[in-house]
């Protein structure tokens, strides 16, 4: 399986897991889903790439890494990581405007990627 469908296929299992669920938190998540060694060039860039890039990368219509993030890159998303926190995890601000945002699992796998150290 390449990268994009074993993405596609993480990101239906997530999909298919909140489905039916109100309010999702973690305790709706099954810990299964959350990948154990989750790597940049598995997981991480792919991910970027869906939600982040078209706006934050060296290159965009919008500009050169719109306020101050990369995230079309190991190292721009690595050094950028604070700012997914901020607006991810905390405030849920991006992708901004009616964009799809990151799932639970999608989001605990960035965590967990960040807990190993961010694996390349
Ligand atoms: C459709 C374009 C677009 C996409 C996609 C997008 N952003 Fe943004 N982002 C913006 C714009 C525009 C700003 C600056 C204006 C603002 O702060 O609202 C911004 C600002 C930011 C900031 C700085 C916020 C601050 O308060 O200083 C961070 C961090 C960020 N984005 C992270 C991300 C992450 C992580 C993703 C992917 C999950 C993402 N963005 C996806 C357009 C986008």
């Amino acid at each position: 399986m390449d990268t994009r469908s074993r993405w596609l296929l993480v990101s239906s299992l997530a999909l298919s897991l909140l489905a039916g669920c109100g309010a999702a938190d973690l305790a709706d998540i099954d810990p299964q889903a959350i990948p154990e060694q989750p790597t940049y060039a598995e997981l991480v860039g792919p991910m970027m790439h869906f939600y982040c890039s078209g706006c934050h990368a060296p290159k965009t219509q919008l500009g050169p890494n719109l306020a101050g993030y990369d995230y079309s890159s190991y190292s721009g998303t690595v050094a950028g990581f604070s700012g997914i926190e901020e607006t991810v995890f905390e405030r849920g601000d991006m992708p901004p405007g009616g964009a799809t945002k990151l799932s639970l699992v999608e989001m605990e796998t960035l965590r967990k990627w960040q807990q190993l150290g961010f694996p390349q």
